[in-house]
Parts: structure tokens; sequence; C-alpha cells
């Protein structure tokens, strides 16, 4: 009867001196899911719990302080999985509510649908009484004033509407540029596992951009081989549908270090990605691997210490 969970903060480079935040940031998160986990709580309410700390921590790019797109404001990207029946929920440009993870959780157990988006997704939201939520911060705000006259200035957008289609050149050679996400895996004393990712997407995507975060078997994905949530541009991920082809390496025999492993290097060819990904196996082993500079993340299994980590 083994009970881990692991966290990440999001694959990037990180602001400089801003490591302690992201340690106490995920260590705080990690904490939230294990007492749950301790106390015989499902895989489910503990890797819920622990985004939530994440999301309210305006450091990461999920809830309160997400990136802001193009247009400025916020659209939220979540999803929930459960290996217990294949259970799913998931939200895509969601706007103004405060947890973004617990409206993907109701629409896996409140309705009959994997996922809601845009109007409908808030519609729901306030149906399960989600109040309005401002998730904008002062220091995104600024900052996405300053990357968008960056970008305006940098390659034209605005004089030719053509120059759009560089933005995503511009993101490549500036990763410092990109989001990043909030994850979560857990597994519970039940042998159940639980994958939980929520995101803002990219800084200055187009509004209505859905990433990789709550597409299932993309950004998230658990069976009860292992469960996985991915980070970096998402993209990448969709296309390589990376955390279920991360579960099926299990599946099939691989350790979860090598499946993890080899994804990575299969989207480093493939893309020159800039991604990471957290999972655990059925065993209760917990990988982190990322291919950025940076990917804060934060673990422990059974009785160990909280171990905390900005990068492998
Ligand atoms: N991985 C988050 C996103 O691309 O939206």
């Amino acid at each position: 009867m083994t009970i881990a969970l692991i966290v990440h903060g999001g694959a990037g480079s990180w602001r400089p001196g801003s490591d302690a935040d992201a340690i106490e940031g995920t260590t705080l998160a990690v904490d939230a899911g294990r007492k749950i986990l301790e106390a015989g709580g499902s895989a489910l309410d503990a890797a819920c719990a622990a985004a939530m700390v994440l999301e309210d921590n305006p450091i990461f790019n999920a809830g309160t302080g997400a990136v802001l797109n193009y247009d400025g404001y916020v659209e939220f990207d979540a999803c929930v999985m459960v290996s217990e029946g294949a259970q799913i929920g998931s939200v895509s440009a969601l706007q103004r509510v405060k947890n973004p993870i617990l409206v993907a959780r109701q629409v896996m157990e409140e309705t009959d649908h994997v996922m809601l988006t845009g109007e409908g997704a808030l519609r729901f939201a306030r149906v399960m009484g989600h109040g309005d939520h401002d998730p904008i911060t002062p220091a995104r705000f600024d900052d996405w004033k300053h990357k968008k006259a960056a970008l305006d200035i940098g390659i034209g957008i605005g004089k030719d509407a053509k120059a759009s289609l560089k933005i995503r050149e511009f993101l490549r050679k500036h990763p410092e540029y990109a989001g990043g996400t909030i994850g979560v895996v857990a597994l519970d004393a039940r042998d159940v596992l639980c994958a939980a990712t929520s995101t803002g997407g990219v800084t200055l995507k187009l509004p209505g951009r859905v990433g990789d975060t709550p597409l299932p078997g993309a950004g998230t994905y658990a069976n009860k081989f292992a469960a996985c949530s991915a980070t970096g541009t998402g993209e990448y991920v969709i296309r390589s549908l990376s955390c279920r082809a991360i579960s099926e390496g299990v599946e099939r025999g691989k350790s979860l270090d090598d499946s993890v492993a080899e994804m990575l290097a299969q989207m480093t060819r493939d893309f020159d990605a800039d991604v990471g990904f957290i999972a655990i196996d059925a065993n209760g082993n917990a990988v982190a691997n990322h291919s950025t500079t940076h990917m804060p993340h934060a673990w422990f299994r059974d009785e160990s210490d909280i171990i905390a980590k900005m990068h492998v």
C-alpha cells in the first residue's frame, strides 16, 4: 500500500532570484495533497487540493497570476483524470474563475461530458457556484504590457498581418516568454492514480487557443499503469499525445523513467520541444524530467521527506 504525490510548477526559464518562492510553492502544494493521502483520502481529492494551492499562488501560471493572451485577458485550460473508470473532466478557454481545476472536476462529476469550453464552461462554472474572479495580478499585467510591446516592435505585428505567423518563432527564440503550467500526479492507498493539470497557456496566445493541458492523452492522462502531467509548449505535446504515450510505454513494460526519457528524446528530435513531465506509476515510482532550463517540482512517497528541486 503505497501513497505518492508529485507536483510541477511549469517548465521554462524561471525568473532569476525566485527559486526559493518556487521551492516553497511546490512544497506547500505537496504538503496539502500529502495530508489527504495520509488520512486515507483519494488521489482525486489530493491532486485537486495540491493543484488549488498552486493555482492560488500568483507566481505560477495557473489560476490567480496566470498569463494574459494577446488581447490582454486570461483564458484557462484545466483537466483532471482518474485511472479508475477512466473518469475525465476538462475545461478550455474558461475565463474569470478562481480555481479552474475544480470546474474541470465538476464537469467530470456533474455532467455526462468530458470537456466544456469558452462561454459554455463559464456558464457551467457560475451554475456550480464559482463567483466572478479577476485572475490578473499587477505583475502579470506589467509583464504582458512589456512583452506585447517587444513583440509588436520586434516583429512588426500591427503593421503586417502576416507577421503574426512569427509569434511562434519569437516564442521559440525567447523561451522566457512562454507561460508554464501547474500539474499534480497522485497515487492513493487504493492504487488509484490521478493527474490534474491547470494553466493560463502561453503568453500572448491568440484568444481561443487551446493547449495540451485540457486534452486527455496530451497534457493530462491517467490509467492503472501510470499517470502523467505535461508542461511546456502545448502544440508539441498535442502532436505527440505525450502523456498517453508515457503511460502506454509503462503498460508495455518500460520503466516509468525510461518511458518519460524516451518521450522527451523523441520530442527533442522531432520538434526541439521545450517541455517537461511529471508522472507516477502503479508502484509509486515518481519521475520528473524536462528539456527546459527549469521545472520546479516536488514530491513525496510513503514516509519520505518532501523533496523539492528546480531541475532534475
Ligand atoms: N502546456 C501549456 C500550454 O501550452 O498551454
